[in-house]
C-alpha cells in the first residue's frame, strides 16, 4: 500500500426518485427559514413546484440563469439575496444554476442546497466560476462548497439525450481524470471505478430508453460519484485542455468532453500503466477505445473539427495547453500539445 492524503470534504447527499419534496425538511434541518430560489428557466413548472413545497422559507426567487455565471447576473442574484434576508440558496438546474449559488455563497457566506438536474458535478465542489466579459475566473474556498444535495432522478426524466450525452461524457471525465490527477488517493479511485462502471453500463440503456426511470436514476448516481471524485482529485490533462480551447475558442464544453477524453486518456496512458490496466480490465477492452466507442454510441461529435475548432487553432492552443497542463501527469511539450491536438481534431478511434 502506498502512502497517501486524501482530504475529505463534507455535504449530505439525499438520493432517490420524488426526494425533491424534501426539499423543506433539509432547509428547516440547516434551522434557517429564509431561502433565495435560485431556479433555471428550463422549467418553471418545476420552478413553481419547489417553490411551493419551500412555502414561506421562500423568500424570493430568481431565474436569470445563463451560463459561465456573467459577473452582473451575479450581482442581480446578490442583490436579491441581500434585500430579501435570505439566510441560504435553493438552487435547481445543472452546472449554471449552481453556480450562481456558488456567486452568492462568495460574497454572502450563505449555505446552499441543491437540485441538480444534469451531470455537471459542480454540486460536490468548492470551485466557483464567474465571468466578466470574456474573461472566466475560477477559484476554490470551501466557503461555496454546497451544504445539501438532493439527487432526485425524475428531475432528469426530460433531459434530452442530445444535452444528457455530452453532460455524461463530462461525468465519466470527471471519473477517469480522478484516477490521476493531482490529488488522487486510493479511496477516490476506488470511488472513481464504480463511477465508470455504472456509467458505461447504463449510459446506453439510458439512450436506448429516456423514460426509464431506473436508468435514469443509475447514470444520476454514477454522475454523483464522479462529482464526488471531481471535488477532491481535481483535474488533469482532459479538463485544462478544454478549459483552454474552450475560452479560445468559445466551444461546448460537454461536447469537447466526449472528444477529448479518449485522445486524452490515449496520451496519458504510458504514465499510468496501473489506472489505464484497472480500467482496461473494467471495460472489457482498450479503455480509450472503449471510451470513443461509448461517446459514439451517445452519438455526440468525435473530432475538435466537427465542433468549430478553427483550422489554424492549434499554433494558438499548443503553448497554452502546454503550460495549463504543466502539472499532467505525463509531461507535455508545446510539441506534445501540438500532436495531441491535432490527434483531437482528427477524431481517430485511439
Ligand atoms: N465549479 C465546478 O466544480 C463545476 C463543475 C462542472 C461544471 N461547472 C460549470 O457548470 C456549467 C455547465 O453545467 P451543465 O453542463 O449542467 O450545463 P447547464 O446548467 O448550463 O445546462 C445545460 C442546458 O440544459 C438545460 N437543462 C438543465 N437541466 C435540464 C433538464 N433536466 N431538462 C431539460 N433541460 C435541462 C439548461 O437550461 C441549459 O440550457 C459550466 O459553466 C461549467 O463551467 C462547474
Ligand atoms: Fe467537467
Amino acid at each position: 500500500m502506498d502512502p497517501f492524503v486524501y482530504d475529505a470534504l463534507a455535504g449530505r447527499v439525499v438520493f432517490g426518485p420524488g426526494r425533491r419534496r424534501e426539499i423543506g425538511d433539509e432547509v428547516d434541518r440547516l434551522g434557517v427559514d429564509r431561502v433565495l430560489l435560485i431556479a433555471d428557466g428550463f422549467d418553471l413548472e418545476r420552478a413553481s413546484e419547489i417553490e411551493r413545497v419551500l412555502g414561506t422559507r421562500c423568500v424570493g426567487v430568481f431565474t436569470n440563469v445563463v451560463q459561465h455565471v456573467p459577473v452582473a447576473l451575479a450581482e442581480q442574484a446578490r442583490e436579491l439575496a441581500t434585500s430579501t434576508g435570505a439566510q441560504a440558496t435553493v438552487t435547481f438546474g445543472g452546472g449554471s444554476a449552481t453556480g450562481f449559488g456558488k456567486a452568492v455563497a462568495l460574497s454572502h457566506r450563505l449555505p446552499q442546497l441543491c437540485l441538480p438536474t444534469t451531470y455537471a458535478g459542480s454540486e460536490l465542489t468548492p470551485i466557483w466560476g464567474l465571468t466578466d466579459g470574456t474573461q472566466k475566473r475560477t477559484g476554490r474556498d470551501l466557503g461555496v462548497q454546497p451544504v445539501t444535495v438532493i439527487y432526485d432522478p425524475e428531475l432528469t426524466l426530460d433531459l434530452p439525450i442530445d444535452i444528457a450525452g455530452p453532460s455524461a461524457m463530462n461525468a465519466l471525465a470527471h471519473a477517469v481524470e480522478g484516477l490521476y490527477g493531482p490529488g488522487a488517493n486510493p479511496v477516490m479511485s476506488a470511488v472513481a471505478l464504480e463511477s465508470v462502471r455504472v456509467l458505461v453500463e447504463h449510459l446506453p440503456l439510458m439512450k436506448q430508453d429516456p423514460s426509464d426511470l431506473d436508468e435514469r436514476s443509475a447514470v444520476l448516481y454514477g454522475a454523483y460519484l464522479a462529482g464526488a471524485v471531481l471535488a477532491v482529485v481535481g483535474t488533469a490533462l482532459h479538463h485544462k485542455t478544454c478549459h483552454v480551447i474552450g475560452g479560445l475558442f468559445n466551444l461546448d464544453h460537454g461536447q469537447m468532453n466526449a472528444v477529448v477524453l479518449p485522445q486524452a486518456l490515449a496520451y496519458n496512458a504510458p504514465a499510468i500503466a496501473d489506472q489505464y490496466g484497472r480500467l482496461t480490465s473494467l471495460l472489457g477492452g482498450d479503455a480509450a477505445g472503449t471510451l470513443f466507442d461509448l461517446a459514439r454510441a451517445l452519438d455526440t461529435p468525435s473530432s475538435l473539427a466537427q465542433i468549430g475548432f478553427p483550422d489554424d487553432g492549434v499554433d494558438v492552443a499548443a503553448p497554452l495547453v502546454a503550460q495549463a497542463a504543466a502539472d499532467n501527469v505525463r509531461s507535455l511539450t508545446v510539441d506534445d500539445a501540438r500532436e495531441f491536438l491535432e490527434a483531437c481534431i482528427r477524431g481517430e478511434r485511439p
